[in-house]
């Protein structure tokens, strides 16, 4: 068995918003492997960087630092037209608006074939791949029917196969689901699921909803522009045993494991560090079974200390700090 070489690679990415006179940090050193063919799921609280980083990985917008690689295209090394060809041709994008896809004028298999249209194609080869593409999304029967004609969940599914008519080979959707119910997000998962199998495009479903694992193979967790968790599946297959995939999702188990990066940078569990009431300082200890983090003894004071030098140090600048340095001096010479 060779290893597979990745598909996409995040290396120490970054990103810098600046407004006005501020910066706001989106990304700030995500590390993120994803195999070819892999569908995974994205997670985290809004503003931990999850669409940013859909941005960059679509070709929308440049990070500030760091590297990224897509299906063998070093982005940072592409020039504005040649990333405008890979946005429009490798990469579809599904919105959480189904609507920001879609010609609301336009019946549902216009809408597919007008993204090859734009792309340059002619012919009849349009309509035909337009009439599969919904069949796979599983509205073959409304392709005529216009987008005021069809359900929230049904004109999501048209985005998807919009998104799909240039064959990319990486389909991004960023929360997707938003703003559908439980049970359209369920058809909208499952569409995903179809795609992903039959047709092998590498597929990563934004989502704050934590579920998601349920639907995809990999769950990784963002927070604060890291890689913080990544939740996997894990099948236990008798050997032998062949069971149905619906059997497979009802037995499946899953397991959320910390993530730490490339520099050994870790991030811990928000709700362990307040059950232990760690914050500032730790000491890690090395144990039989591995590394366990305590709180450092102290570390209340430790804090208190800071506090007190940075007291000092803003007493003295109201002193002025010549005063100090004289008075310094005389100490010193007093020695
Ligand atoms: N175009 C932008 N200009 C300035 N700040 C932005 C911009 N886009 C996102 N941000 C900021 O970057 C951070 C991450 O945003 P985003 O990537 O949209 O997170 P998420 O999709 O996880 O909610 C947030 O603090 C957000 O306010
Ligand atoms: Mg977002």
């Amino acid at each position: 068995m060779t290893a597979q070489e990745p598909f996409i690679i995040c290396d120490n990415l970054v990103k810098i918003y600046k407004v006005a006179e501020l910066e706001v940090v989106a990304l700030q050193g995500l590390d993120l492997v994803i195999a070819p063919g892999e569908l995974m799921g994205i997670v985290g609280a809004s503003g931990s960087g999850k669409s940013s980083l859909m941005n960059i990985l679509g070709g929308l917008d440049r990070p500030s630092a760091g590297r990224v690689w897509v299906g063998g295209n070093d982005l940072l090394k592409l020039s504005d037209s040649e990333l405008n060809h890979y946005r429009q041709i490798s990469v579809g994008f599904v919105w959480q608006q189904g609507a920001r896809n879609l010609i609301p004028y336009l019946n549902a298999i216009e809408n597919v074939e007008l993204p090859m249209t734009l792309a340059g194609k002619t012919g009849g080869s349009k309509r035909k791949y337009a009439e599969e593409l919904l069949g796979v999304v599983g509205l073959g029967e409304r392709r005529f029917h216009r987008l005021s004609e069809l359900s929230g969940g049904e004109q999501q599914r048209v985005a998807i196969a919009v998104a799909l008519a240039n064959r990319p080979k990486m389909l991004l959707a960023d929360e997707p689901t938003g703003e559908v119910d439980s049970a359209t997000a369920l058809t909208i998962y499952k569409t995903f699921q179809a795609l992903n199998r039959d047709m092998g495009v590498t597929t990563l479903i934004v989502s704050h909803d934590p579920g998601i694992a349920q639907h995809v193979n990999r769950v990784v967790a963002i927070r604060d522009g890291r890689l913080a968790a990544e939740t996997l599946r894990q099948r236990v297959r008798k050997e032998g045993e062949a069971v149905s995939e619906e059997h497979h999702l009802a037995t499946d188990t899953f397991e959320e494991l910390t993530v730490l990066d490339a520099a050994g940078r870790l991030q811990v569990p928000k709700a362990y560090l307040e059950k232990f009431n760690i914050k500032g300082r730790v000491r890690l200890e090395m144990t039989e079974e591995g590394i366990l983090i305590r709180p450092a003894p102290n570390s209340d004071r430790a804090e208190d200390a800071e506090i007190l030098v940075t007291e000092l140090v803003q007493a003295k600048k109201a002193r002025g700090l010549r005063g100090i340095f004289q008075r310094d001096r005389k100490k010193s010479n007093g020695n």
